[in-house]
């Protein structure tokens, strides 16, 4: 049987991708291992780290035609509901590092940082900011009342009440604005220049990249577990972007780790939402128009991030946009296991990537551009959780715990 009804799909190959192409001196300053390990050791020291799992799903994978499917499991991320806890807190972290080193004119570690009572003083001292839909901010949050520094979250009109109280636990102080995303991005910077605020953005842009650099570094740690964890290097990673920090990083990870064996790789977007896909069409960065209407909200972004379009202008091997119906379907599908998969509770954000691989599956013109046969071993990203509950149950009819429950008893 089929798992998913047909949607539409739009797939590009992308003509930059050249399976030569070395990593090379630029990327490996944006992104490389030994930063990856520096971020490890950072964030594997926080309260409450542990590995997120990574799930088999023989039954999927069956129904898909392919040998294997693995999905690393964010939701449970630091009890955040995704990946982000690991990227805007340890940009928060770093900055906090080299904020106080310019102040004392010498270098200031990590440890120091969490350990020294006289720093942890000076960084009450300091403020962070940053203008989210939800996932970003919680992380920034979370990260400033771990080191205790100040924070103010600036959320757009539309931004669930849900997600505005789940920033708000850490104690951050939370500004709704009157406009849409970009009008709480302004204020946000505006604000922070007003009063010598920091702003942690996980997008990149002229004359701001160290911070949006630091957050991708620390999104490489999920992916280096995942890897860890895999019983043999996959050959496809389908993964969802927003402004594509997130799918720079993986894509960036198995890149420079083995360029003779990269495993295709597909950037999945919502339809309306589909600035990677436009750019890698144009040939250039350009940016998306119009509301950018998505119930993938980590994933409606109209501009793409600098920094992972130096990944994925040319890393990338395809670019692929879904609706959102095919979303919606794929996380009732993760919530009802077929059998020998577990439940699993995925987030309206985080199903882009199986999404687009169930539906490729079908098309057998799609799987041949992507070289998807019967011994393809798949790895996706389930980048989030339940973080907006009551949506979730609105979308799948069940909630978190009641999915968890009846997968438990299956
Ligand atoms: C759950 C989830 N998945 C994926 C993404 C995409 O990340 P990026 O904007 O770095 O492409 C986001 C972004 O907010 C997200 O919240």
């Amino acid at each position: 049987m089929k798992p998913l009804n047909p949607h539409p799909v739009t797939l590009y190959r992308n003509p930059r991708f050249t399976p030569a192409e070395a990593y090379g001196a630029d990327r490996t300053s944006l992104l490389s291992a030994p930063a990856m390990a520096q971020a490890q050791a950072v964030i594997s020291a926080w309260p409450g780290y542990a590995p997120t799992p990574l799930l088999a799903l023989p039954g999927l994978a069956r129904a898909a035609g392919v040998a294997s499917i693995h999905y690393k499991d964010e939701a449970g991320r630091f009890g955040l509901g995704s990946f982000k806890a690991l990227g805007g807190a340890y940009a928060v972290a770093s900055l906090l590092c080299r904020e106080l080193g310019q102040r004392l004119g010498r270098l200031v570690s990590h440890d120091e940082l969490q350990s020294d009572p006289v720093l942890r003083q000076a960084c009450a001292d300091i403020t962070v900011t940053c203008a989210t839909d939800g996932n970003h901010g919680r992380s920034v949050a979370w990260g400033a009342q771990m080191l205790g520094c100040r924070c103010v979250i600036y959320i757009h009109a539309t931004v669930s009440e849900g997600r505005k109280q789940a920033i708000a636990r850490y104690g951050a102080q939370v500004v709704r604005t009157s406009g849409n995303y970009d009008q709480a991005v302004q204020q946000a910077d505006h604000d922070a220049k007003a009063q010598g605020w920091f702003v942690i953005s996980d997008t990149s842009y002229p004359g701001y990249m160290d911070v949006p650099r630091d957050v991708m570094q620390g999104y490489q740690l999920m992916v280096h577990e995942a890897a860890s964890a895999l019983p043999q290097w996959p050959t496809h990673v389908l993964v969802q972007a927003g402004v594509g920090g997130f799918a720079a990083a993986v894509c960036a990870y198995f890149w420079e780790r083995h360029p003779e064996q990269r495993p295709v790789f597909v950037v999945v977007e919502p339809e309306r939402a589909d600035c990677l896909l436009q750019s890698a069409r144009a040939g250039e960065v350009v940016a998306v128009k119009g509301d950018l209407d998505t119930l993938m909200a980590g994933l409606a972004c109209g501009e793409v991030s600098l920094l992972a379009w130096q990944v994925l202008a040319s890393g990338a091997n395809a670019f692929c946009t879904i609706p959102d119906a095919a979303a919606v379907e794929t996380m009732r599908l993760l919530a009802s296991p077929q059998p020998g998969d577990p439940a699993i509770v995925a987030g309206e954000s985080a199903v882009a990537g199986l999404a687009a691989l169930l539906l490729m599956a079908e098309d057998p013109s799609a799987s041949a551009n992507l070289g998807l046969t019967p011994d393809s071993r798949v790895l996706l990203f389930g980048s989030e959780g339940d973080t907006d509950p009551t949506l979730y149950q609105q979308l799948v009819g069940r909630s978190a715990s009641q999915v968890r429950e009846q997968g438990s008893d299956a």
